[in-house]
């Protein structure tokens, strides 16, 4: 049997990589194998797409540069390796997918959602997530969560950039019920019990 696809979310430090083991070993406890990975990324070739995709330049790249960008890289790490892990039986935990297109290139750099569409349903097909994390944190308190770190170049966008990255996103997962929300601005205790919460209870309607 195929095995699920579950997605990490959010803006710039919500705690999506501090999270992400959590969530892999309550899958794992629960007795399936998991294959951890992220985007963009998550192949050789498509890594090297991403340090082109975030690397500091002063030349202005286009929001559909990015797009196409993102999603040669998604091409990549699907057919190489989250389809093949999904059909072995693995699940498959990844930090970012497609919504973060809708949100940063989206939401964030304007582009229209019906071009995103395009892309998504030429690389994907059908595929989507079958759970999302969704962390929400205000943009001040993420964005001051990640100050003593290097800063990418999306990282080093404006404060009102984020806000529309934000808004997107809760515009997606007010959308789609796949997306759980979790306030991440809370202690990490608070918001681990909550992806507890939401992870175990999902595992506990997938059939053995
Ligand atoms: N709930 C939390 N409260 C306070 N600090 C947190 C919380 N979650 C994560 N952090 C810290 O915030 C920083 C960014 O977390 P990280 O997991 O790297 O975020 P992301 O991967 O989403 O950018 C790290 O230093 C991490 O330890
Ligand atoms: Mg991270």
């Amino acid at each position: 049997m195929n095995g699920r696809f579950v997605t990490l979310e959010g803006g710039e430090g919500v705690g999506k990589s501090t999270n992400l083991s959590l969530v892999v070993e309550l899958i794992e406890a629960a007795g399936h194998t998991v294959v951890t990975t992220r985007e963009p990324g998550g192949t050789p070739l498509a890594e090297e797409i991403r340090d082109l995709f975030l690397g500091v330049r002063e030349e202005p790249v286009s929001g559909l540069t990015e797009l196409l960008l993102i999603f040669a890289a998604r091409a990549q790490h699907l057919d190489t390796v989250i389809r093949p892990a999904l059909a072995a039986g693995s699940w498959v935990v990844c930090d970012r997918f497609t919504d973060a297109t809708y949100a940063y290139q989206g939401g964030g750099r304007g582009l229209p959602t019906a071009q995103i569409e395009v892309l998504e349903r030429l690389v994907q097909g059908d595929l989507r997530p079958d759970l999302t994390l969704y962390l929400d944190v205000p943009v001040e308190v993420g964005l001051a969560r990640i100050d003593g770190r290097e800063h990418d170049r999306m990282e080093r966008e404006q404060r009102v950039f984020f806000e529309a990255v934000r808004a997107a996103y809760l515009t997606l997962a007010s959308r789609e019920p796949r997306i759980r929300v979790v306030d991440a601005s809370r202690n990490l205790a608070e918001v681990q019990a909550d992806i507890r919460g939401i992870v175990t209870g999902y595992l506990t309607g997938v059939a053995p």
